[in-house]
């Protein structure tokens, strides 16, 4: 890993350290933003880049930066780049969302990641931090603040890359922007995180009855399921493909926005089983 420090470019005294490495990859997703619109990443892949702003209820850098995000988007919508913005703060809901829109007028979606797991997918740890994602490879290719002069700073020379004809961001690498700390109104703890990667949910009592509950009505043997999770290597097996169905929300089929309206038997799989289950599976999806 590279690192190099610089001091005092971008804006105030304060000091950034950016680093690069191998461009890390991440796994497709799908959130609902505040008017109830569907998003899936690898559906931006008919442009270049999609630059995700993490944003949070009464967070002070998003307020103070809305000129500057519309600014960023005339700047580079008509070359090929998506903006979206990404609501985790697990204190937030939707209607939360709403109102803040309400006053502020961001007008771009906010997308409500209200299990925090594309934040961790993506790396995200404070409200106001920029993440430029390849939504056709499918890599993370920039991670910081908006820099005060975007065109030459490291979130500028992403972008530039990542658009040119040609551009492979599996060629390209990860560029991190550490900011020296974050603003105490954008912080965003990650409780779920904390808690199941201290204490990772257990096989037997916690991650097989949320199976059972909400997917062994079809993947059981002869069910309309394609495979059958009667055991814990059959289920550590498909664990990748169990991660990916979660996260773009295909299964349980027939999910219903339950802020729309809530239904008895639709396939909704909570937040926190959804937690637990993609932490279960990121420590290895182990038996005890
Ligand atoms: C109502 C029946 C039903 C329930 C409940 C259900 N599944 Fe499925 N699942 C299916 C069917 C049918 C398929 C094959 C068609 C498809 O991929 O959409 C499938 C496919 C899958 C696949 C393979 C996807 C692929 O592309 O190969 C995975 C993994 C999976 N389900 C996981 C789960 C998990 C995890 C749950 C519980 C959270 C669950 N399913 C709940 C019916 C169900």
């Amino acid at each position: 890993m590279k690192k190099i420090t610089l001091v005092a470019m971008f804006s105030l005294a304060a000091a950034f350290s950016v680093s690069t490495q191998a461009s890390e990859r991440i796994g497709d997703f799908t959130l609902i933003d505040n008017t109830g619109k569907s998003h899936q990443l690898s559906k931006y892949a008919y442009n270049k880049a999609l630059v995700i702003i993490s944003q949070a209820t009464g967070c002070t850098t998003n307020q103070e930066n809305i000129a500057r995000y519309k600014q960023l988007r005339t700047n580079w919508d008509h070359r090929g780049v998506s903006f979206v913005m990404l609501n985790s703060d697990a204190s937030d809901d939707r209607a939360g969302i709403r109102a803040e829109e309400a006053v502020w007028q961001y007008d771009f979606p906010i997308l409500d990641d209200e299990t925090q797991l594309v934040a961790e997918s993506l790396g995200v740890s404070y409200a106001g931090q920029v993440i430029v994602v390849d939504p056709v490879r499918m890599n993370v290719i920039y991670r910081g603040p908006l820099p005060a002069q975007p065109a030459n700073a490291p979130l500028g020379q992403v972008l530039t890359a990542i658009v040119a004809d040609g551009a492979d961001s599996r060629e390209m690498e990860t560029v991190t922007v550490a900011e020296e700390a974050a603003v105490e109104s954008c912080a965003l703890p990650f409780p779920a995180r904390d808690a199941n990667m201290a204490d990772v949910p257990d096989y037997e009592t916690v991650i097989a009855p949320i199976l059972i509950e909400r997917c062994v009505g079809c993947h059981v043997e002869g069910g309309i399921g394609p495979f059958a999770m009667n055991s814990h290597m059959m289920i550590q097996g498909w664990s990748p493909m169990i991660r990916e169905v979660i996260m773009t929300a295909r299964m349980p089929p027939m999910q219903i926005d339950p802020t729309v309206r809530e239904w008895v038997n639709s396939g909704n799989i909570s937040v926190e089983e959804r937690q637990k289950l993609i932490h279960w599976i990121t420590a290895g999806s182990p038996r005890d």
